[in-house]
């Protein structure tokens, strides 16, 4: 069905029509769209005083046009899972003003004050103290009110019906959980990997090894994800002396595991890592992946005796959190792989005057982590790896 397509002229009208801003005569917008999916646009009001950002998803991929269609349902997914975080974790995402099912279009707070992570480490600059173990926390709080420890059984089977995400799961199945293993036309990498590229659709184990994890992905609805946490979807700044941290963008949002929110942020971080150790600009990188667990693990350990169903016992606890541990470990593997010889690279990397040497050290390193999860069992363990 047609909606509205919003262009920059029409989005002061748009937000009067939506009770946005109906004292504020003269508003000034402009579209700082930078994704691949979707258009983002910004207004203000003339004085400075107000502003706000607009999000709407198109009906295709916005950077490939109509040629890729792609259901604009995803902002639904997005909307709802802002909706959920709101209830658990409401300083952690931008504050959402409003959501329009029929034109597919967010009304949100303007973060253009704050920076994106990924932009700033790619700059040199270092994450902080404060950065990687609020990003765990939110995944906690995301992921336990949204298990079956937080949420009694029915609603939790409401919330998975209404939380499938088919599109845009199946793009991380392709993209990120199998081609990279196989002959496809999205795959492309550096001419240096040629041989790596080669070994890796050879290998045997390690496909069986990423088939466990796709069907995990697949089959796990442990609880609410954000779906595609990666140092793009977070931005950070100051706010009245005080540090601030939000992640952006869920519109990958389904039920499935935990770990792959965990591991998509550690791959990130792990690539961010070898960037700095390629320009000698190394600083708090090595402690990204033990802040963003600590972060996780406590808030999650701090959950759980409000947990709804207590024949869950703290025994269990101990041996989920170690699957999810095990879980993130494989999936930051697959993340690094699939952006080094998959369809979308990351710019830590292709910014890099010589990008060959720590894309390889990160494909091994990607590598080792899917194949050897189980015995890298602790953030130490990653370490000596890295
Ligand atoms: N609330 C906001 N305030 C300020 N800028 C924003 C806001 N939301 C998004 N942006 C800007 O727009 C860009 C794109 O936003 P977003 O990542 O949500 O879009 P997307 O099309 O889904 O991207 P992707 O292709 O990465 O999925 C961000 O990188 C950021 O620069
Ligand atoms: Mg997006």
């Amino acid at each position: 069905m047609g909606y509205r397509i919003l262009e920059t002229d029409d989005i002061p009208s748009y937000l009067r029509e939506r009770g946005h801003w109906d004292d504020v005569d003269d508003i000034h917008v402009r579209e700082v769209s930078d994704g691949n999916m979707n258009r983002v646009f910004l207004a203000r009001s003339t004085d400075g005083s107000r502003s706000l950002a607009v999000k709407q998803a198109l009906p295709w991929v916005r950077v490939a046009g109509p040629s890729w269609p792609m259901s604009p349902d995803r902002a639904d997914a997005e909307a709802r899972a802002y909706a959920q975080i709101a209830k658990v974790a409401p300083d952690k995402i931008p504050a959402i003003l409003g959501y329009d099912p029929e034109n597919h279009a967010l009304v949100m707070e303007d973060m253009s004050d704050l920076e994106v992570l990924r932009t700033l480490l790619n700059e040199g600059a270092s994450y902080g103290p404060h950065t990687s173990a609020r990003i765990g926390e939110l995944v906690a709080q995301l992921s336990f009110t949204t298990s079956d420890f937080g949420m009694p059984s029915a609603d939790r089977k409401a919330l998975i019906a209404a939380s499938v995400s088919p599109e845009l799961c199946k793009i991380t199945e392709d993209v990120v959980l199998s081609e990279p293993y196989l002959t496809h036309e999205h795959n492309h990498w550096l001419p240096e990997l040629d041989d790596l590229a080669a070994e890796f659709r050879a290998d045997a184990a390690l496909r069986t090894e990423v088939a466990d994890l796709r069907h995990t992905f697949m089959t796990s609805a442990q609880a609410l994800l954000h779906g595609d946490l990666h140092t793009g979807s977070v931005m950070v700044g100051t706010r009245e002396g005080a540090p601030v941290v939000r992640v952006f963008d869920p519109e990958f949002s389904f039920v499935g595991p935990i770990g792959y929110d965990l591991g998509l942020y550690w791959a990130n971080a792990l690539v961010s890592e070898e960037r700095a150790r390629a320009l000698g600009t190394l600083a708090d990188h090595a402690d990204q992946l033990r802040l963003s667990w600590d972060g996780f693990e406590t808030e999650f350990r701090r959950l759980w005796p409000t947990r709804v169903d207590t024949f869950f016992d703290d025994a269990y606890l101990d041996r989920f959190l170690r699957r999810v541990w095990t879980d993130a470990v494989g999936y930051a593997g697959t993340e690094i792989v699939r952006r080094i010889i998959g369809f979308a690279h990351l710019t830590d990397l292709t910014t890099l005057p010589a990008p060959a040497p720590a894309s390889r050290r990160a494909l091994l390193l990607g590598r080792e982590l899917i194949l050897r999860r189980e015995e890298l069992s602790t953030a130490d363990h990653i370490r000596a790896l890295a």
